[in-house]
């Protein structure tokens, strides 16, 4: 039984998914769109592929791009299966159906690494896991993923406990929360644990996530430049190369530290350190200090901001939807008793894991990534040149009305095993899918699950009087604006006692 008690043989639902699975230097590619070129492949009678609506001369979909990104990607199937966006001289396609999706995504050999956010994200996180080329992820990935083994959860999950008992006890009744900065500090601290184990400083760990944030924030509009702009010397590029330059400095101080210990502490940098390939050569069988690096850079970036995001989300969600919350309440009250969560609940903290599945479709972090074309080929009916620059959208397809009924509504209940309508399992992809699918999925599922029911058994989360919570446009989709008040459950009458006896209002 997984906690969020999926459907069988139907679309797998988010834990489901995620329970059962568990430098050498590259050439940075210099152009961040594709330049536009002429389909190449040996396609008989191509369907033409469609432009994107709203476009201007000169700057193409700029505009419609910055002003709304969401809306923009939203109403794109309208066009077709596969949507050509053009940024100046530059261009992507942008895939709009499930099946063209998992077809990019499933031959990773066509479909690399690369394109726009892709590129961008290299210049920080190198050759790691997510940005390494084709060639090189089969090793890596051999290398990491016992790091992310199902033995090593109860381990981790340990750690998610206490971090996340810390926070919601740090809590003063009626205070008002920055909920995302919250979530943000509570899924950080839970990396830096997972990773080093060791306590880091508070201040460090502050630095830490302040340059995480500037990295993040600063990707959006990097994405849409040329490469040769960033030697400007702006304050936004002035702040970004601070924060990327010092947070490799503190990542390499301690990745060195901990090798010259030489302790196997049980965290995720332990097993980095001594992970073996047995199948490459000796020279290939351990990851490199600065592959180690990328590593660490990597599970940073593409870790804690989004669990943090998905955390964010849902108790918006909740506060929107107070019959759902009421709900979520009554199973934490049922397992927990007010008590934090720990991994031996998950399989009872069913609606807490379905409540985040729905969180994810709505508003999935990963909201569009990027491929790049490596040779001339066929995409459905359509005819791919090399070099070209592919776009895919976890957000656009779980917006689709043919797939999901009534898109915009937040019912955690489409995923329950009485539903008669399943979603289509290849339209539900907030982790991806294929060789590349996200290596942490089981990771942040564990950590927002417990999280969330964390929560839910001491606090009601409610909106500011007024409150305008709108998607922020970074490199995670992250709700701006999201101020709330924390109430204490028990001052309420409706939680119970750590000790699991009721309280008396
Ligand atoms: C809600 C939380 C998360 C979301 C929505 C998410 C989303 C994604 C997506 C969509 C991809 C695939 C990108 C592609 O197709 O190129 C991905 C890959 C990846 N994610 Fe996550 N992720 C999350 C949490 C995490 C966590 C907690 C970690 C690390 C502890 C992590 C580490 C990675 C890595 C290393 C990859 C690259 C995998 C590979 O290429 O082999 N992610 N993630």
């Amino acid at each position: 039984m997984t906690p969020l008690g999926p459907p069988s043989g139907r679309t797998t639902p988010l834990s489901t998914q995620a329970l059962t699975h568990g430098r050498t230097l590259h050439r940075f590619r210099a152009g961040c769109l594709s330049r536009i070129s002429h389909p190449g492949a040996n396609v008989k009678n191509p369907s033409p592929i469609p432009t994107a609506a709203g476009r201007q001369p000169l700057l193409g979909h700029l505009l419609p791009l910055l002003r709304d990104p969401l809306r923009f990607l939203a109403r794109l199937p309208e066009r077709g299966d596969l949507v050509r966006v053009r940024l100046g001289p530059l261009q992507a396609l942008v895939v709009c159906d499930p099946g063209l999706t998992s077809h990019v995504l499933r031959d990773e050999r066509t479909f690399d690494k690369g394109g726009p956010l892709s590129d961008r994200l290299r210049e920080v996180t190198g050759n790691g896991l997510a940005t390494c080329p084709h060639a090189e992820h089969r090793r890596q990935r051999r290398l990491i993923q016992p790091a992310f083994h199902p033995a090593r959860f109860p381990g981790y999950a340990q750690a998610i406990t206490a971090r996340a008992a810390e926070t919601t006890e740090s809590w003063q009744d009626g205070q008002v929360l920055d909920v995302v900065a919250e979530m943000q500090g509570l899924t950080a601290r839970i990396t830096v644990d997972t990773l080093f184990s060791t306590t880091t400083s508070p201040d460090l760990l502050t630095q830490t996530l302040g340059d995480v944030n500037a990295i993040l924030n600063a990707m959006p509009v990097r994405m849409m430049t040329p490469p040769p702009l960033d030697r400007l010397p702006t304050r936004s590029n002035r702040r970004y190369h601070r924060a990327q330059a010092r947070l490799t400095r503190t990542l390499f101080r301690l990745v060195t530290e901990r090798r010259a210990t030489g302790t196997d502490h049980g965290d995720l940098l332990s097993m980095l350190l001594t992970a073996r390939d047995t199948d490459s050569g000796p020279a290939e069988e351990m990851l490199s200090d600065a592959e180690i690096i990328d590593q660490v850079v990597t599970f940073f970036l593409g870790g804690a901001d989004t669990s943090a995001a998905a955390l964010a989300w849902a108790l918006h969600l909740l506060g929107q939807h107070p019959e759902i919350e009421a709900r979520l309440h009554a199973e934490a009250d049922a397992v927990l008793g007010g008590r934090p969560a720990t991994h031996a609940d998950l399989p009872r903290l069913e609606l807490a894991g379905r409540i985040l599945t729905e969180t994810l479709r709505l508003w999935p972090p990963g909201w569009v990534v990027t491929r790049t074309c490596t040779t001339d080929t066929q995409l459905g009916p359509h005819a791919v040149s090399a070099g070209t620059s592919i776009v895919y959208s976890p957000y656009l397809l779980h917006r689709r009305a043919d797939l999901f009924p009534d898109p915009d509504r937040f019912d955690p209940d489409r995923w329950t095993p009485e539903n008669p309508h399943p979603p289509r399992r290849e339209a539900f992809i907030p982790f991806g899918v294929g060789a590349r699918k996200c290596i942490g999925d089981r990771f942040s599922t564990t950590m927002t699950v417990l999280a969330l029911a964390t929560i839910a058994a001491r606090w009601q989360l409610r909106h500011l009087p007024g409150a305008r919570v709108r998607p922020a446009r970074g490199i995670a989709l992250n709700p701006s604006g999201l101020r709330m008040h924390a109430i204490s459950r028990s001052a309420t009458g409706t939680a119970v006692l750590p000790n699991g006896k009721q309280e008396e209002s």
